[in-house]
């Protein structure tokens, strides 16, 4: 049984979903040729996989819009993510950020995104709010249900939420044993903004390897199972990405144990 979450804005996101930011690329790699083989994405919507990461720098958001359309699950079932990057190409005027959110819409095809997140800090105030503002409108028109931001630290959450009519709904970053990012994290959480963890699985050291699976050993869990436990048992998404149709599946095995408070306590200081 898969769980979810709610959002500020009311709606239900999943608490785990796939990322795909090497699907439909030469030799599964990020900055690899597109090839059109979306198979990885089609398996990990088969075993059950909902929530969708894409984003425009990776490329493959029609082929991911395709994907999704073709597998015969219905729209509503999914919950999709895209990323509006912030080159002055997608975000230098009010109007280049319309036509992007627009092509979005048609590349994804869809009318509409449940998620639209802005990939990275925006230094500029000015162009910040003029982003968000045209997101906003977005919202306005039911074509955006969310709208949120990824790799922002609190300093800049600050200076969003002080002129945000709607308040971003989700800050995606990084959290793995490597990078943690609990500071962040908690105020996230005491600000109503959800937590989404990128690179879930990454950076995991063998020692940290061998402590994880020793801890999932009397669950019948692997390592990756109890780390991606650790985060949703805490109420973080993951957004784990495999091109193995096995992984994907044990991947998404998170609902049927609990973490003791101890072993909460022994992950979180890995
Ligand atoms: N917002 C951002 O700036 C940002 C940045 C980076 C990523 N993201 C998003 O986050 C998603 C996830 O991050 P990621 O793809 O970088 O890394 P990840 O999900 O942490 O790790 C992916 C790697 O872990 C392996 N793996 C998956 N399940 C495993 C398991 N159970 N046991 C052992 N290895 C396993 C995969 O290999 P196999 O394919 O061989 O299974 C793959 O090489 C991305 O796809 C993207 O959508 C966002």
């Amino acid at each position: 049984m898969m769980e979810t979450i709610t959002l500020n804005n009311g709606s239900t996101m999943p608490l785990i979903g796939t990322g795909t930011n090497t699907y439909g690329k030469e030799g599964n790699q990020y900055r690899g040729e597109l090839n059109g083989d979306f198979s990885a994405l089609s398996s990990a919507i088969q075993v059950g996989y909902r929530l969708i990461d894409t984003a425009i720098s990776y490329r493959n958001e029609a082929g991911v819009g395709k994907t999704v359309h073709d597998s015969g699950v219905e729209r509503s079932e999914f919950f999709l993510t895209t990323k509006i990057p912030v080159q002055d190409e997608y975000i230098g005027s009010a109007e280049s950020v319309e036509q992007t959110v627009l092509q979005s819409l048609k590349n994804l095809q869809t009318d509409y995104i449940d998620l639209y997140l802005i990939h990275h800090p925006i230094e500029d105030k000015g162009k910040l709010k003029q982003t968000w503002q045209v997101l906003e409108s977005f919202v306005d028109q039911g074509k955006l249900k969310a709208i949120g931001v990824s790799n922002f630290d609190i300093e800049l959450l600050e200076t969003l939420k002080s002129f945000a009519r709607i308040q971003p709904a989700v800050n995606q970053i990084e959290s793995n044993p490597h990078t943690w990012n609990d500071e962040l994290i908690d105020y996230l959480f005491a600000h109503n903004i959800q937590p989404e963890a990128w690179g879930p699985l990454s950076k995991v050291t063998e020692d940290q390897e061998s402590a994880l699976a020793k801890i999932g050993e009397k669950y019948g869990k692997n390592w990756g199972q109890v780390l991606l436990r650790y985060q949703v048992q805490r109420g973080v998404v993951v957004i784990p990405k495999s091109h193995n149709a096995k992984r994907q599946t044990l991947n998404l095995e998170l609902f049927d144990f609990t973490l003791t408070t101890d072993e909460m306590a022994e992950i979180k200081s890995l």
